[in-house]
């Protein structure tokens, strides 16, 4: 490897990945490269070594060393490129913030991201996962990807229907992509609609707007009502490192939805427009006794039973040790295998 890649200024040996995920996990990695501008890629010659690219390391499990390249994406950049009649287009670098992005689109009069506000990571992530939150999802306002493809060593671009989006998927992930760093998205373009409607439908935000005596919300109003709900349920990685929801919410076929529903008529379930029912995973590992629960370092957060949490010096085996054993008893009990929801490196 040493002599795969001529360590310049940039390019950092060894470096220590703790500080970079959200679940504070102790890794080390053999080559670093901060990606400050797209045309940093070309100039990287063939690499052979695996590579990762890396955001905010927010919903990534880091399970041990890594013995290869780690792009981390810090390409800056938010403007508006462009309007039509019915929306506004905004682009923005893959290393910013993606909270504050939004915050940034609400203060320049551009709304509609309001509800996926304090959703933790960066923009060039989002579209892997389709982060979604409180009834929209990031699918709802993409526009295009820019990216650099490191197979055909080619600038391309992926619009909304190439991204072939679904719960939490999209074709990056669908493809493997974001496991082998052969795709690295650089800038993403959102279409914003010019026309506006509060979406504050979803329980959770109508009861803290309800609470805020808010009964018309500006997407200021609703932005501070997810905020608020965030920092009260999922704990903050600073303080307690964490990953977010921890495992995907499972979507039956009808059939195995009503035998459960039957033995457990008070649990949340959510119809889905092919027939098939999403239950809530929080709820599951809860009624399997995993809430608040640890083993060792690891464990289920005592508020949000969807959160797992590193209470200490736990590492990727720890973290492991706990997602099987919550995975098990919820198999046990409810006859559903929980799929985790980060990406697990390497
Ligand atoms: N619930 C429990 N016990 C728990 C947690 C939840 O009984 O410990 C129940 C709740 O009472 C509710 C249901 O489960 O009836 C669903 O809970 P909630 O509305 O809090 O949402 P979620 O399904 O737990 C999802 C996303 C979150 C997103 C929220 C809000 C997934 C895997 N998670 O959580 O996303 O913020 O909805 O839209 O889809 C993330 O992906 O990192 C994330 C935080």
């Amino acid at each position: 490897m040493q002599a795969e890649f001529q360590a310049g200024p940039l390019l950092s040996n060894h470096i220590d990945l703790q500080s970079m995920n959200t679940l504070a996990l102790p890794a080390k990695a053999a080559f670093y490269l901060k990606v400050t501008e797209p045309n940093i890629l070309p100039t990287l010659s063939d690499v052979s070594a695996p590579r990762f690219v890396l955001g905010g390391g927010s919903n990534l499990v880091l399970t041990g060393n890594f013995d290869g390249l780690i792009l981390h994406m810090d390409i800056p950049g938010k403007q508006l490129i462009g309007e039509d009649s019915e929306a506004w287009y905004v682009e923005a670098g893959a290393g910013e913030n993606w909270h504050q992005f939004v915050q940034w689109t609400l203060a320049n009069g551009l709304p509609g991201l309001e509800n996926l506000s304090l959703i933790p990571g960066t923009v060039g992530a989002s579209p892997i996962q389709n982060i979604g939150a409180y009834g929209l999802e990031l699918s709802d306002f993409f526009h295009l990807a820019k990216a650099w493809d490191f197979d055909t060593r080619q600038w391309v671009e992926f619009d909304r229907k190439a991204c072939r989006f679904a719960y939490r998927d999209s074709l990056f992930k669908q493809e493997g992509w974001h496991l082998t760093g052969r795709i690295v998205i650089t800038q993403v373009v959102f279409r914003i609609p010019k026309h506006w409607e509060p979406k504050a439908d979803y329980a959770d935000v109508a009861k803290q707007l309800e609470t805020n005596q808010i009964t018309e919300p500006s997407a200021q109003e609703i932005a501070n009502a997810v905020m608020s709900i965030r920092q009260h349920k999922l704990p903050d990685p600073a303080i307690t490192p964490n990953a977010g929801s921890f495992f995907q919410n499972p979507v039956l076929g009808p059939t195995q939805a009503a035998t459960l529903l039957k033995q457990y008529p008070s649990m949340p379930h959510y119809p889905q427009a092919d027939g098939r029912v999403k239950l809530a995973a929080g709820w599951l590992i809860e009624q399997a006794g995993w809430k608040g629960k640890s083993i060792g370092p690891v464990g289920m957060y005592r508020q949000q039973a969807l959160v797992l949490v590193n209470h200490g010096q736990g590492n990727g085996r720890d973290v492991l040790k706990t997602m099987s054993a919550v995975q098990q008893a919820v198999l046990s009990q409810f006859q559903v295998k929980l799929q985790p929801e980060p990406v697990f490196v390497p």
